[in-house]
């Protein structure tokens, strides 16, 4: 049998894996926790779900144009005006089977062979295989030691001749890390002095704590968007509770969008029309899901950061946003792969492991689900650690 070159250096997706691992196990009957999900329990907003029965209704579910229709392209643009201070226009906007495949479109339309796209670790665990996918090589830069955030300057040295682009997520999967404004502010000015793109993973955003915001790499530009390096990624999985409807878009200049749009084409045709729909009830709702949810997972997160200071050795970081937390318990074991696997066989509970993040001897233990799933999965590893 013959598998291309690329399909077989492909690692498969750890998050992936453990999901499956942890819904067989359960459906066995095993008393297992999952702590290493990547999306909140809450069921989809009520305009998201009135919006798809309509549309459903309709019996009329076609292809639709390949950047997506124009009423979520609509209220793309007043939701990126609101929360991100710039208004795009239609052609700034292509909507995509979720958030990843709007990664993909970027990659696919700017990286050629052996560019180099730098991101830092810890890192959403596809970036360095779509990086490769894309024909490019992936540049991690690594936190020192006791920090999850590398230094500008460490952006600034890895940058040469074959820098294409820079990808960050703030805050950040898998380490709750929201980068500061100041940082923002050097990179756009970095990327911009040096003409590299600077894809901005947005799709946490509006997921922050204690009365912060993640500042947004728009803010630190006078560039028009039609001249613009920033590329911002988003999407309705994370912060509408709809990882199911795969849609996420990107907003970016409308000449690296019409590129997006070529690719996209090539490959999916359009999302899908249902889950359009249902973005738009979901964006277009008047309601306060976002910042309910919002609240609820701080509330949670102080679950977590709770359970975890009762663990002897765990050094943590504090969440600022996001669902997830990053402990680093190298004092236990400095195999991140070999603890998870210690705790999923003698505490059966689901966790991931750093490595898969390019960070060794942290565990991502996700706040996502019941809040008694966190105490009791946190206890349960302390009895087989401490
Ligand atoms: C940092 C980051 N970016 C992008 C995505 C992809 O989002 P979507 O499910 O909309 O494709 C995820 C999903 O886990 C993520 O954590």
């Amino acid at each position: 049998m013959h598998l291309s070159k690329m399909a077989l250096s492909l690692g498969q997706s750890a998050t992936l894996r453990l999901n499956e691992l942890a819904n067989t196990l359960k459906a066995e009957g095993k008393p297992v926790i999952h702590l290493g999900g990547g999306e909140p329990e809450e069921k989809i907003p009520e305009g998201a779900y009135s919006a798809s029965l309509k549309k459903l209704e309709s019996r009329c579910i076609r292809y639709t144009a390949t950047s997506g229709v124009p009423d979520l392209k609509a209220g793309i643009a007043a939701y990126t005006e609101k929360h991100y201070g710039v208004k795009p226009a239609a052609g700034n906007i292509v909507v995509s089977s979720g958030a990843k495949q709007a990664i993909y479109n970027f990659l696919l339309s700017v990286v050629d062979q052996d560019d180099e796209v730098v991101f830092p670790a810890p890192y959403w665990v596809s970036y360095p295989e779509m990086v490769r996918m894309a024909g490019g090589e992936p540049v991690i830069l690594r936190p020192e030691a006791g920090s999850v955030v590398p230094t500008l300057a460490q952006f600034e040295a890895a940058f040469n001749q074959h820098t294409k682009a820079v990808m960050l997520n703030s805050p950040n999967n898998p380490s709750g890390a929201v980068f500061s404004a100041d940082f923002i502010k050097g990179l756009v000015e970095l990327c911009e002095r040096r003409g590299v793109w600077l894809m901005m993973d947005d799709i946490y955003n509006r997921l922050v704590f204690d009365g912060q915001k993640a500042p947004s790499a728009f803010d630190f530009s006078k560039k028009p968007l039609d001249e613009s390096m920033i590329v911002s990624i988003n999407g309705v999985s994370k912060t509408f509770s709809m990882t199911g409807f795969r849609i996420g878009w990107s907003v970016a200049q409308a000449t690296l969008t019409k590129a997006m749009v070529k690719v996209q084409a090539q490959i999916t045709s359009c999302p899908s029309a249902l889950s359009q729909a249902a973005a738009v009830g979901a964006l277009t709702e008047g309601g306060d899901f976002v910042e309910k949810l919002r609240k609820g997972l701080q509330k949670k997160r102080d679950v977590m950061v709770a359970e975890l200071a009762k663990l002897k050795k765990a050094k943590l970081h504090r969440p600022q946003g996001t669902f997830y937390s990053f402990p680093d318990l190298s004092a236990y074991d400095k195999d991140s792969t070999r603890l998870s696997n210690t705790l999923l066989e003698k505490a059966m509970v689901v966790t991931v492991p750093g490595v898969e993040f390019g960070l060794e001897g942290h565990l991502r233990l996700s706040y996502c689900g019941a809040e008694k799933d966190i105490v009791e999965g946190v206890s349960r590893i302390r009895k087989v650690l401490d």
